[in-house]
């Protein structure tokens, strides 16, 4: 578990470090990448040694008998969110942006409205609208840098044309982890206008301290309407093996999405069974608690850093490794602190709208590396935007 160790991933089809020219203008070779939501770290090693094993053995048929990976994940729910699942209640999809557009394809059809709090991961928007249903805007509240929701505004702006509402949970961008209030008011709003819930959980194991994940499972008379995403892959940093796991207690809800995965013939990847099974243990649990730590550092150092530079403002945290920053109180275009940030401190961030409505004047940046580099980049961003000082 080193997480100061920097490991040099340019001309490994990174897309983060690869990418990054194409996309922000900055190169890999004196920028630094704090744009897609993957880590700079090794997995743990009973997960290297799943691997290794695989490749070991060097014979890379199909798999079978998902038993063993199955007991792990109901392991993992109980042991690390308290929540109790049934094995024969979970789907393998590769990964949970394949999981949203299945969830969109099983539940919905085209023309209907789907329902997102924005800003919110760009991946749903694009899903949805590529699927033909329409993209529904519930903006978030921005409460002095805290998000919250507005059920009486989201009430009003229903027309009965919604049949679905994706939830992240915790939330991305922002790191709000939801409180059972928030929770069942999200639960409540999804009966009143008969949507299917779909929580999407993949940030549910990376909470700061203080703050507990609640899974809307939890939430009493959802579960006829409700699917929840999670994986092991943001957890571990194992995105790459691309699966995700849908977990759908409803068996009419059940039926739907099997029903979708067998006509669209899917079946999972080996190699993610193989890393999710390793990853979901006691020696996995270890290494997630080490990171949570290590994560706490970088965010204070981070946002220390950046609320010390006049006008821009950190929102704290309550889980992910992923920084929204606030760049209003400088009074710049969205332009110039975007090229500030880019041409001068020469760091890849997420650009704020790409999230949705409510996300204009933030930039989104990545946490998930050695605390040399976010300290280098703090100091690139005090620099780039000194005369403010
Ligand atoms: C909320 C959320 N869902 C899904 C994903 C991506 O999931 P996957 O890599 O499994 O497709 C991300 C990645 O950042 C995310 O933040």
């Amino acid at each position: 578990m080193n997480f100061d160790q920097k490991i040099d991933r340019r001309g490994t089809h990174s897309v983060k470090w690869d990418n990054m020219e194409a996309i922000y203008g900055v190169s890999p070779d004196d920028g630094i990448s704090m744009w897609v939501a993957d880590m700079e770290f090794q997995p743990p090693q009973c997960v290297q040694d799943a691997i290794k094993k695989m490749h070991d053995h060097g014979v890379y048929g199909y798999y079978g008998d998902e038993g063993p990976y199955k007991d792990a994940i109901c392991w993992w729910m109980k042991t690390r969110h308290n929540w109790q699942i049934d094995p024969s209640w979970i789907f393998t999809t590769h990964g949970l942006v394949n999981g949203t557009g299945m969830c969109v394809d099983a539940y919905t059809n085209p023309g209907d409205g789907v329902v997102l709090f924005t800003p919110v991961y760009h991946a749903f928007a694009r899903v949805i609208a590529a699927a033909g249903r329409e993209v529904v805007e519930c903006e978030l509240v921005n409460n002095d840098g805290r998000y919250e929701m507005d059920f009486d505004a989201y009430d009003a702006q229903m027309t009965g044309n919604e049949r679905m509402l994706i939830l992240c949970s915790p939330h991305n961008p922002g790191g709000r982890v939801w409180t059972r209030a928030e929770l069942a008011g999200v639960a409540a709003f999804a009966k009143r206008h008969q949507l299917i819930l779909v929580s999407d959980e993949i940030h549910h194991d990376l909470t700061m301290p203080g703050h507990t994940h609640i899974p809307t499972a939890h939430i009493d008379g959802i579960a006829d309407r409700l699917v929840t995403m999670t994986a092991t892959t943001k957890t571990f940093n194992i995105a790459g093996s691309h699966s995700g796991n849908v977990i759908i207690e409803d068996p009419d809800l059940r039926a739907q999405f099997g029903k979708r995965m067998a006509a669209l013939g899917l079946s999972p990847n080996s190699f993610g069974l193989f890393m999710a099974t390793a990853a979901y243990s006691p020696e996995g649990a270890e290494w997630v608690d080490a990171l949570k730590a290590y994560l706490d550092g970088n965010r204070q150092m981070f946002d220390a850093g950046i609320n010390a530079i006049p006008g821009l403002k950190s929102m704290p945290l309550d889980a992910t490794y992923l920084a929204w920053v606030d760049f209003s109180g400088t009074g710049m275009s969205r332009e110039e602190f975007t090229a500030r940030v880019q041409n001068e401190a020469k760091i890849a961030a997420n650009h704020g709208p790409t999230f949705g409505s409510g996300g204009d004047d933030f930039l989104r940046f990545n946490l998930g590396a050695p605390r040399a580099q976010i300290e280098e980049a703090v100091a690139r961003l005090q620099s780039a935007f000194s005369d403010l000082q």
